[in-house]
């Protein structure tokens, strides 16, 4: 069977097409990713995907707002500031009956970005979210999949460049044997027929190729350096419990309540038991400070007044977390603080200031923190942790808290020893992670 060229080129640029396509698909997964974040960062306070909580469930409510005769569009006025949206339609005005809590304003959204918030509430599935609509295990399912697409979706496409890149090699050395006058075989079959017009038009192919790559590589650096999708990420907690009033006020050590964090991989969260050594005594003054302590007793099972005996009915604070990477990431907590010399501030900001629970902190605000290395990619990213491993620098000799004398011995051989050898390293007189294998794949990735 025959086919001509340019019937085949036609087929290839359909394949060149289709995998820009694709490329091109990653869209909604940024749209959808949007609009996760922002209501993570803004709105997960408040509200739940399929739970009334401080605010109603937000699952299908433009669908509702319009079903209850709501003005065009007043949904998104609500949205930016409640009030405006009050003014102008009696349907936001029962709204804002629902509670004695009255909404935040959020000027600053704009109106593609409160409604990738309603999309990606819109999309979530009840199935995914048997706890009642935890917000944080919501995204993870969400999270997964979309990467596990994207791993599949580039994996087609290499599979693709292979083969391309393997006919033309092959072609290659037809073409050769053919120079040297040996003999083509007639009945051609359809791959070397492939071939041949690979190679014929082997400029149309190689930029092909390239391009293939090129637009992989820009997707894959576009979405590691990715906008701000995990900054400013605040999930609600079990007890509003103020860093402020304990590591700044009352002074107390990080390692006092995140006790493994200079010898494990993860800092650990305080048990009921490390909040009850000071909160047997101090049981609030105000109201409000009652009102969360006495949560404390709840869970250890303790009864205030009275005997003050426990009871022995206890159960478990279960703190959302915060800062949270991907799987496929290793992290070690020890390894920084302990041996990197890295200070919490660095990190996570001043959460001797944090008067609301913890949040993850933009890198504009870790760049305000004083004493800080100046960043400029997002917390918490690929981008981030790469970018200090290449400014941050290892200081001769003083690191070595282990007393193993590791440290010692690498900056002996660096600082004195083959010159030649380590000259790349040294030309700027300084050692940084990244020149100590802190940029290797394998150091982050399992
Ligand atoms: C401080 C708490 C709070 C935050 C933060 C908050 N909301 Fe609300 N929201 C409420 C309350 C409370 C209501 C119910 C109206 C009332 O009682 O005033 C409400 C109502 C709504 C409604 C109408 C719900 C319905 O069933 O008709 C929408 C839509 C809404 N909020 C969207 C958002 C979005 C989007 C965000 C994030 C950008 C957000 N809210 C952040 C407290 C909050
Ligand atoms: C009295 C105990 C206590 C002390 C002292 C304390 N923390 Fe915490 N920390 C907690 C509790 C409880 C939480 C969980 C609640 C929250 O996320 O706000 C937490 C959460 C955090 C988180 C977010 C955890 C996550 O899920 O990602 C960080 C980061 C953090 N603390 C850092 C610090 C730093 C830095 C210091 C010292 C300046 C410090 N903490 C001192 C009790 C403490
Ligand atoms: C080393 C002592 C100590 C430990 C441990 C401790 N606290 Fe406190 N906590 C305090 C002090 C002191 C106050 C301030 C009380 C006041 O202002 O009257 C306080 C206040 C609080 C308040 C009220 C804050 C406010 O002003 O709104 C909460 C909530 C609280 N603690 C929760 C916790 C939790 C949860 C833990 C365990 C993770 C914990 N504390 C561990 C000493 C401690
Ligand atoms: C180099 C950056 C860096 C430094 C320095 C750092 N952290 Fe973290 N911290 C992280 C990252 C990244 C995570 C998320 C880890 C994960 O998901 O595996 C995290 C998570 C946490 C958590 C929550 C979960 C856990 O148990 O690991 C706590 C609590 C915490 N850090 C406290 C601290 C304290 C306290 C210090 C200082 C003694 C500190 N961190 C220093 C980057 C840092
Ligand atoms: C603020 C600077 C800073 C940030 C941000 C940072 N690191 Fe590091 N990292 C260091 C330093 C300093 C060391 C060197 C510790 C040592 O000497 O082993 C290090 C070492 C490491 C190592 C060991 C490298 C080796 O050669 O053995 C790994 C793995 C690592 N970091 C992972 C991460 C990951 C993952 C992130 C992002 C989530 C991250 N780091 C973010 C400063 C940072
Ligand atoms: C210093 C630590 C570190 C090193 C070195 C590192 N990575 Fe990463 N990588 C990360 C972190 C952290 C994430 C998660 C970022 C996020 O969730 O946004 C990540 C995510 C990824 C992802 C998934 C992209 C996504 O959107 O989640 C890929 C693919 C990846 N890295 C490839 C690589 C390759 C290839 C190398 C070697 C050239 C490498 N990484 C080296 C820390 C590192």
């Amino acid at each position: 069977m025959k086919i001509s060229s340019s019937q085949m080129f036609r087929d290839i640029s359909k394949w060149c097409f289709g995998a820009l396509a694709l490329l091109l698909f990653t869209g909604p997964f940024k749209a959808q990713a949007q609009g996760d974040a922002l209501f993570k960062a803004k709105c997960a306070t408040c509200h739940q995907v399929f739970k009334d909580g401080t605010g109603p469930k937000l699952y299908e409510v433009r669908q509702k707002w319009t079903d209850g005769g709501a003005a065009e569009g007043s949904i998104f006025q609500w949205v930016n500031n409640w009030k405006n949206a009050v003014a102008i339609d009696p349907y936001a005005k029962t709204v804002s009956n629902w509670s004695e809590t009255a909404m935040s304003a959020f000027p600053e959204l704009s109106k593609e970005q409160i409604t990738s918030i309603f999309d990606w509430v819109d999309s979530q599935e009840q199935a995914t979210t048997k706890n009642g609509g935890d917000p944080l295990s919501v995204s993870a399912v969400e999270q997964e999949s979309s990467l596990s697409w994207a791993w599949i979706i580039m994996g087609v496409i290499f599979v693709v460049i292979i083969l391309a890149v393997g006919g033309v090699r092959r072609q290659l050395k037809a073409a050769s044997s053919e120079m040297e006058g040996k003999a083509i075989d007639d009945d051609m079959t359809y791959t070397d027929e492939l071939k041949q017009w690979a190679w014929a038009n082997r400029k149309v192919v190689v930029v092909g190729i390239i391009s293939i790559v090129l637009g992989l590589v820009v997707a894959l650096f576009l979405s590691l350096y990715s906008v701000g999708l995990v900054e400013n990420y605040q999930p609600s907690q079990p007890i509003s419990f103020p860093h402020s009033v304990h590591a700044g006020t009352n002074a107390i050590d990080c390692k006092y309540c995140h006790n493994s964090v200079t010898k494990s991989k993860s800092a650990g969260l305080p048990t009921v038991n490390v909040c009850m050594n000071c909160h047997k005594q101090i049981s609030g003054e105000t109201p409000e400070q009652q009102e969360q302590i006495q949560k404390i007793y709840d869970a250890a099972g303790y009864d205030p007044s009275g005997a003050g005996r426990y009871t022995g009915d206890t159960k478990e604070i279960i703190w959302n977390r915060v800062h949270v990477l991907p799987d496929h990431v290793y992290f070690n907590h020890s390894q920084h603080v302990e041996v990197g010399g890295v200070d919490c501030k660095q990190c996570h900001g001043d959460m001797e200031k944090m008067m609301e629970t913890a949040k993850v902190q933009t890198i504009e605000d870790l760049n305000k923190v004083e004493g800080n290395i100046q960043l400029s990619k997002t917390t918490l990213t690929m981008g981030w942790c790469i970018e200090c491993h290449k400014e941050k620098e290892i200081s001769n000799g003083t690191l070595d808290t282990k007393k193993d004398g590791y440290y010692d011995e690498i900056h002996k051989r660096l600082m004195d020893g083959d010159k030649e050898l380590y000259g790349k390293y040294l030309e700027d007189g300084k050692v940084t992670v990244m020149e100590l294998g802190g940029w290797e794949c394998a150091k982050c990735h399992y």
